[in-house]
């Protein structure tokens, strides 16, 4: 048996490495008896569902699948692209029942069950469970969507673009063919359609899609178990987090996207994922299917050394100061702490990975590797003289420097007057709706006053000016001694700091809903009046004005000159180096990326597994601890070892890696075996790895999945949610 086993695999192997050794420089030698390819060389990378076939089908079944291409995207008949969901625009889910129950992460769920939670019904903090349809709760400004067909528009939309033409000239022919083909495409009535740019606007897809808006919670662990370890354990591995949570699709009658109502029913799916209770070991093959949100894989050197050395530093650090101050008032009250919840998770949540991605880009030597690839791409160009790309490199360096510090203004502005001062981030819609004044008179007032006030009544149901003021005084003053001073506002120069918090928080009428609500009424002249009268608008204006008049123009003019420089770069690199692999840049669209279920070394001497166990969450373990603490009724089944039907020998699996390459936006995206079953979860990296938005590497880079029989055993067991599980098809793909 064994026999006929190896003797298949060889075969296959030789029979893939022969198409594979046509197209790809990925294979190193074939030998009966030893390992054949490097499997490192075939993986990392996010592909194009409707574009698999050949080489990424036959690399993933070198990997260990069974799956073909069409198993996995097929526009006539069912394939696991329908069961693939875009979440609410951010976050990958998937569906696992053929009632429409969406899978998804914890983090990604958090603002909705946030939403539903007060300090006496706090789900964040007890979990919540829906027991039947009737306990679902809605969410009404939730999105889900599906990919129905993919179409390639690449000719359509270089229609008439020559060489001969400047860049802005193509681009506004090519923007025009892009409205003339999406308005053309064949769809139903109730499905959209967009387009969008592969390969830095050298290819152009074309996506059906298909939105649906009432998606109710069905379930979600307490934070001790969605969250467990949360910001510490955050971007790190081991690690041990049930980061899940429950939503259900409802449709109309005829089963068609509908907005709310109470007549509306599960949503019946063209496939749902079959769940694998037979777990996972190290050299599974492994795929992630979702939307990947943003990667900038083809940088060149000169970038990458500007995000390392001063981009990142100065995003880290403003975010570092404003996290110091919200987790002091988090932790002394309880309201506080619900309010922030969110924002302070997504906050932290890249402070901690631009901490990483710095150090993985520095230690892999990215900038060098990058430097190295750019010097043999000088020297084919040259010696074949392909003119088209000569100035291309010189180009990135004079334009990088050139925008470095108005990029890094940017940054600032983003960070502090945008974002993390929550006041100036206020005093910018209010900013907003000056202009539309200026711009669009009294009609131009009152749309953008009501869409705007609409928005604030969002902002300031989690907002406290207590948790405000000492984050303004402390990153004005970052902002007034670190940013170009050649983008810094005027009122800046000279001022205590202090002062100015205690004054602007004791006068501006910005801080409350009825405050801002009071400054807009009256006609348009008279609330604009008063709006000029308040502190924090008259201050906070300054930076707004900076920005729209100093920074954002310079930045656009350079930008849009890097974007076509990168866009011949990268139809370049493909030219020089026509057996390299290169996948599209990640732009949230729908991808596949596949990799093995692997440890990995994250220093000399040090090699992590690829698997964590409950035992694990017990040693973490810190009675009433913020991040650390273990629900008595988790600890319970743990001692008993009442692990169900989800147990591998005698242990629960919680958590594992794989080499998949995933970015942010993969959250709550399916991990799919070799047979379409669903094992795992997607929901983070491990922290030596998270450079590879910038630069994937298969030793290190890492996915972090939560194992799907945890999810099963804390429905289940914890939960006691057996209904969910009944709906599920539960399969045993290992034992046949
Ligand atoms: N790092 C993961 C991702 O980027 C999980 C984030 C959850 N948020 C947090 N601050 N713990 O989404
Ligand atoms: N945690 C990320 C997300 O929310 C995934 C990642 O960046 O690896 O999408």
């Amino acid at each position: 048996m064994k026999y006929i086993k190896l003797y298949f695999l060889l075969a296959l192997l030789i029979v893939s490495c022969k198409t594979v050794q046509e197209t790809t420089d990925t294979v190193i030698s074939i030998t009966p008896t030893e390992t054949v390819v490097d499997t490192r060389e075939i993986q990392g990378g996010m592909w194009i569902p409707s574009l698999l076939e050949g080489v990424n089908e036959t690399e993933m079944q070198m990997l260990g699948s069974k799956l073909t291409a069409k198993d996995i995207y097929d526009v006539n008949n069912s394939s696991l692209k329908d069961a693939i969901v875009h979440f609410n625009g951010g976050c990958t889910s998937e569906i696992i029942t053929p009632n429409g129950l969406l899978l998804t992460n914890h983090h990604c769920g958090y603002g909705a069950i946030q939403s539903h939670s007060s300090v006496e019904h706090d789900y964040l903090k007890e979990g919540f469970w829906a027991k039947s349809y009737d306990e679902e709760l809605a969410n009404p400004n939730m999105s889900v969507t599906f990919i129905k067909r993919i179409d390639d528009v690449t000719d359509a939309v270089f229609a008439g673009v020559t060489d001969e033409m400047d860049e802005a000239a193509k681009m506004k022919l090519i923007n025009q063919n892009i409205l003339k083909v999406n308005k053309a495409v064949e769809k139903e009535a109730w499905q959209d359609s967009k387009i969008r740019a592969f390969y830095k606007g050298n290819q152009y897809l074309l996506f059906v899609t298909e939105e649906f808006n009432d998606v109710r919670l069905v379930g979600a662990p307490p934070s001790s178990i969605g969250k467990f370890g949360a910001d510490t354990d955050n971007w790190m591995w081991p690690r041990h987090t049930g980061d899940f949570s429950l939503f259900r699709i409802y449709a109309d009658a005829n089963n068609k996207p509908a907005a709310y109502s109470e007549d509306n029913v599960p949503y019946t799916p063209k496939h749902h994922l079959p769940v694998s209770l037979d777990g996972v070991e190290e050299g599974d093959f492994t795929l992630v299917f979702g939307f990947p949100g943003s990667t900038n894989e083809y940088l060149p050197a000169v970038a990458v050394d500007q995000i390392v050395n001063v981009l990142n530093p100065a995003k880290i650090e403003i975010r570092e100061n404003a996290l110091k101050i919200i987790d002091s008032y988090m932790r002394t009250d309880p309201a506080v702490k619900i309010k922030y919840a969110s924002k302070y998770a997504s906050t932290a949540n890249y402070w901690k990975k631009w901490i990483g991605e710095s150090q993985g880009l520095k230690k892999s030597k990215a900038v060098a590797k990058k430097k190295e690839l750019e010097d043999e791409f000088s020297k084919i160009v040259e010696a074949k003289d392909l003119v088209g790309y000569s100035t291309l490199l010189a180009d990135f360096e004079r334009l990088y420097k050139e925008i470095e510090s108005v990029s890094l203004a940017r940054d600032y502005w983003m960070e502090v007057a945008y974002r993390n001062v929550e006041l100036l981030g206020i005093t910018f819609r209010a900013f907003q709706i000056e202009q539309a004044y200026l711009r669009g008179g009294e009609q131009g007032f009152e749309n953008a006053k009501n869409a705007i006030l609409n928005r604030l009544e969002g902002t300031f149901k989690n907002y406290s000016a207590e948790v405000d003021k000492p984050v303004f005084e402390k990153l004005v003053a970052l902002y007034a001694k670190k940013s170009p001073k050649a983008y810094s506002p005027s009122n800046l120069e000279g001022v205590n700091f202090t002062d100015l918090a205690n004054t602007i928080y004791s006068t501006s009428k910005l801080i409350t809903l009825e405050g801002a609500k009071e400054l807009l009424t009256g006609t348009p002249e008279e609330a604009i009046k008063k709006l000029n009268e308040d502190t924090a608008y008259q201050f906070g204006k300054e930076f707004h004005t900076t920005f729209y008049t100093e920074i954002e123009p310079k930045f656009q003019e350079l930008n849009q000159q890097l974007v076509a420089v990168q866009k011949q770069y990268m139809k370049g690199l493909m030219d020089v180096f026509p057996d390299k692999r290169f996948f599209p840049d990640a732009n949230s669209t729908l991808r596949v990326t596949y990799g093995q279920v692997n440890g990995y070394e994250p220093r000399d001497g040090v090699y992590y597994n690829t698997t964590t166990y409950l035992e694990g969450v017990m040693e973490k373990f810190v009675p009433n601890d913020y991040e650390f603490d273990v629900p008595q009724k988790l600890q319970d089944l743990y001692n008993a070892k009442d692990f169900g039907d989800y147990a591998e020998n005698g242990k629960m699996p919680v958590n594992f890696i794989g080499t998949n390459h995933t970015t942010g936006g993969n959250s709550g995206s399916p991990a799919i075996d070799a047979h379409g079953n669903l094992i795992g979860l997607n929901f983070d990296r491990v922290w030596e790895g998270t450079m590879s938005d910038y630069n994937y590497d298969a030793d290190i880079c890492r996915n972090i999945m939560v194992d799907i029989r945890y999810v099963l055993f804390i429905v289940d067991k914890y939960a006691g949610a057996k209904n969910l599980i009944d709906e599920m098809t539960l399969v045993h793909p290992k034992k046949k």
